[in-house]
């Protein structure tokens, strides 16, 4: 696993952002697995940016979204389909038809789950996932005991999962427990995996991720098992890291061979 130990949110944004832009002007039909919650957003803006000034087209680009509150139809503003479309997607130029996003409103959301694994496979797979992480080390909606080889299905919310979104909530608005989310196993298929973490809230998540044993007790350790996963953190989430100067070491000597390759 490489990761990247940078100053700040601003800068963990940055970068994650160059992956894409990188990934998409390499192959511009490539497919991208996207997240929702608070930390991608400022890489998306960074993308926002970025297909502006016309370094990067999102024309050709499709996406699979990682999950969706269950119960909430798309065009719920609290719904990940209207977060995604508000976020990114009216903002650069991909076409609305290629993004997917679980739908929370399927009359057969079991039925929609394997359709969505289909969709994935009939795509060609995904070229980068982008995750985020919960604080109790989940990815997409996949709380701690989830099989470390699961597909797309339904899932429940922990309860610190549910009081940790409560915050996108109006009081006394529904707010969903249950949720449609890929799994870890069709996560693990993405030819790239980037995984973003700022704050100190995430620094025991981030440790058990990189350094703790692989466990279903933390869904994110599953990553130790690809082989191509960034994970990119500010010095807040890298702080319980047993040897953050390793991990810098490792990406200065990273970035010399580049260069002398010319990379
Ligand atoms: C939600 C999403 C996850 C996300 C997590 C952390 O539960 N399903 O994909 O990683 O929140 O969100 P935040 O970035 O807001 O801390």
């Amino acid at each position: 696993m490489k990761v990247v130990i940078l100053n700040d949110a601003a800068e963990v944004a940055k970068y994650g952002a160059e992956i894409f832009v990188k990934q998409i002007n390499k192959k511009p039909d490539s497919v991208l697995g996207l997240a929702t919650g608070s930390t991608p957003v400022a890489m998306y803006q960074e993308l926002i940016a970025a297909n502006k000034e016309g370094r990067v087209s999102f024309r050709q680009v499709s996406s699979f979204n990682l999950d969706e509150y269950l119960g909430l139809p798309g065009d719920h503003p609290q719904s990940y389909r209207y977060f995604m479309n508000d976020k990114l997607f009216n903002h650069v130029d991909i076409e609305k038809f290629r993004t997917n996003v679980p739908p929370g409103d399927a009359n057969n959301p079991i039925e929609a789950c394997l359709e969505y694994e289909r969709m994935i496979e009939k795509a060609g797979g995904i070229d980068v996932q982008l995750l985020g992480i919960g604080r109790n080390g989940h990815i997409g909606f996949n709380e701690p005991s989830s099989s470390l080889q699961s597909r797309t299905r339904v899932k429940t919310l922990t309860k610190e999962t549910v009081e940790d979104n409560a915050r996108f909530f109006e009081e006394g608005e529904f707010q969903p427990q249950l949720s449609i989310t890929m799994g870890i196993g069709t996560i693990l298929e993405a030819k790239k995996v980037v995984l973003l973490a700022t704050g100190e809230g995430k620094a025991d998540a981030v440790k058990q991720t990189v350094e703790g044993p692989l466990s279903a007790a933390c869904p994110a350790s599953a990553l130790q098992f690809h082989q191509d996963v960034v994970v990119i953190i500010d010095e807040a989430a890298a702080s319980k890291l047993d040897d953050p100067d390793f991990y810098k070491y490792i990406e200065t000597e990273n970035r010399r061979l580049e260069k002398h390759l010319g990379l």
